[in-house]
């Protein structure tokens, strides 16, 4: 890590605005981490902070500015890492890659120097091939029954309309909605089609309705509704 350093250093000192690079470095790394500073995040040069998508794994890319892209094969080297750490569910870890490669990663306080991408954290797995719960199947199962009901609830009722007609008075048990061939070319609406598209549309028209949108809690319930009626069966997008 020393060696590092002192690498890096000698690459901004060459390029222009040591100081600036220095107040931008510590200002992306003090963001990134939301106020805590693990002893790894000091920020010595400019660095960009990746977080992975539970914004629980950090990894912070020395000699990138936080408006730089990564170039491809460090951006690679990122994305494998985020993919590593993530087998670490629970975890809240942070990596530091090197203007050299070198990889550091700080976990709860515990330091790996030289971490290499493939390669096993001495930690405790949160799940590590073990099925979930019950319990947890169990909560799961519960939510996705609760919006599949809201969504047959939907499907019968003339409420998503305006002129009593219902869904389900047309496709039966949602026959002939053909979720599983969505996305395609609809030649009603002259694009390429997702499911909510057609649902809107059969809304606007045979119901004279609003459309609703994409994230509206009746759209959700109407599309989990159709796929459970469609399941097992293969996908196959664009399928006429
Ligand atoms: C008056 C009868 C009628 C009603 C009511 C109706 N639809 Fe349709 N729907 C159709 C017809 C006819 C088509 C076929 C259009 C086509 O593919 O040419 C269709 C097509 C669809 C498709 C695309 C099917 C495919 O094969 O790609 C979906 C999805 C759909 N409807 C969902 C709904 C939903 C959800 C509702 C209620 C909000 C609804 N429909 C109400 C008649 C109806």
């Amino acid at each position: 890590m020393k060696g590092v350093s002192r690498m890096g250093w000698k690459k901004i000192a060459t390029g222009a605005g040591l100081a600036a690079a220095l107040l931008v470095g510590v200002l992306a790394v003090s963001r990134g981490m939301g106020g805590e500073r693990p002893a790894m995040a000091e920020g010595r040069w400019a660095s960009r902070a990746v977080w992975a998508c539970d914004r629980r794994k950090l990894v912070i890319v020395e000699g990138v500015r936080p408006d730089e892209r990564i170039p491809e094969p460090r951006a690679r080297l990122v994305a494998d890492l985020l993919m590593d750490l993530m087998r670490y569910c629970e975890e809240e870890i942070t990596a530091r890659v090197g203007i050299d490669q070198a990889i550091t990663v700080t976990v709860r306080g515990r330091v790996f120097e030289n971490y290499v991408p493939g390669s096993e954290l001495p930690l405790q797995l949160a799940h590590a091939g073990k099925p979930h719960s019950a319990r947890e199947r169990a909560i799961w199962k519960a939510e996705l029954d609760t919006l599949v009901a809201e969504g047959d609830r939907l499907f019968h009722s003339d409420e998503i309309g305006t002129n009593g007609l219902a869904c389900a008075m047309c496709h039966p048990h949602a026959s002939n909605t053909h979720p599983e061939t969505y996305p395609k070319f609809q030649t009603q609406l002259k694009k390429v089609a997702l499911l909510r598209d057609m649902v809107n549309w059969c809304i606007m028209n045979p119901l004279e309705g609003e459309a609703l949108p994409g994230d509206d809690p009746r759209m959700k319930a109407l599309e989990a509704y159709m796929l459970w009626q469609r399941a097992g069966v293969a996908l196959s997008p664009g399928k006429h």
